[in-house]
């Protein structure tokens, strides 16, 4: 032991230590994003020392998060502040335009699998999370939306957002499986409750605006059927989604 140290540059050096140990036992990166690299995930992955263990279980680089979690706590403590603004600006419109409280809720989730789960087929992932915990026309308006967006809807003076031209290109076309699905939504008794998701999302969040998830605990208790055991230990068609998110880098 180094005597010359005083014992707090001990415990930090300890504490870095222990830090870069953790980091060598966590999967960082998934699967999904090492396919991206056009590589076999498997030669990637840094097999373990020996004596070291991969993670199974809270992961202590990430916020913690209570026993018992709520829809408020996964958003707080899991999601971006850009992400949570998009939702909670979205809403805002919404309530501000007057809409029935079903769609300012709707807006206030609608990102929810972009924020927090997986960016690709968002709309669908996002439905799934909340189905067992919300109305019928919430979850069906958010995987709508998926499609919606791409198209125009002059009624409700809904445009192609011109920051897809940006991100995507001027000569983009959607997939044949979202041309489908908008075709169906098109003639669903609940196309506008979707549609307005696209309306009221909000593309350029203003940064002037900066809007609180308690002004909007009304509409969540209302509108979201929290378990009483908590969102992930609860055994319903979506809790293993909710314990992904609680703990992302599980190695299995
Ligand atoms: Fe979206
Ligand atoms: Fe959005």
């Amino acid at each position: 032991m180094d005597d010359s140290k005083s014992l707090s540059e001990r415990a930090d050096e300890l504490e870095e230590y222990q830090m870069q140990r953790l980091e060598d036992l966590i999967v960082t990166r998934s699967v999904l994003y090492q396919l991206g690299d056009g590589e076999q995930p498997q030669f990637k992955r840094r097999p373990p020392q020996p004596g070291q263990r991969l993670l199974m279980g809270e992961d202590t680089r990430l916020p913690k998060m209570p026993e018992k979690p709520t829809l408020t706590d996964f958003v707080k403590l899991r999601f971006s502040i850009g992400g949570q603004q998009h939702l909670l600006q979205s809403a805002r419109l919404a309530r501000n335009q007057g809409l029935p409280e079903k769609i300012v809720f709707a807006c206030l989730v609608h990102d929810i699998a972009v924020n927090g789960f997986i960016r690709s087929d968002h709309g669908y992932w996002g439905a799934q999370l909340l189905e067992p915990y919300v109305d019928e026309e919430v979850s069906w308006a958010i995987r709508a939306h998926q499609a919606l967006r791409f198209f125009p809807d002059e009624a409700v003076g809904y445009e192609y957002p011109k920051l897809y031209i940006r991100m995507f290109g001027e000569d983009y076309q959607p997939e044949p499986y979202i041309v489908a699905e908008y075709e169906r939504a098109k003639k669903h008794k609940w196309y506008m409750t979707s549609r307005m998701i696209c309306v009221n999302d909000l593309y350029s969040f203003d940064p002037d605006v900066v809007v609180a998830w308690e002004d909007f605990e009304d509409v969540i208790g209302r509108n979201f059927r929290q378990p009483s055991e908590g969102l992930g230990n609860d055994n319903t068609s979506s809790s293993h989604m909710w314990r992904t998110l609680r703990r992302p880098c599980n190695a299995l």
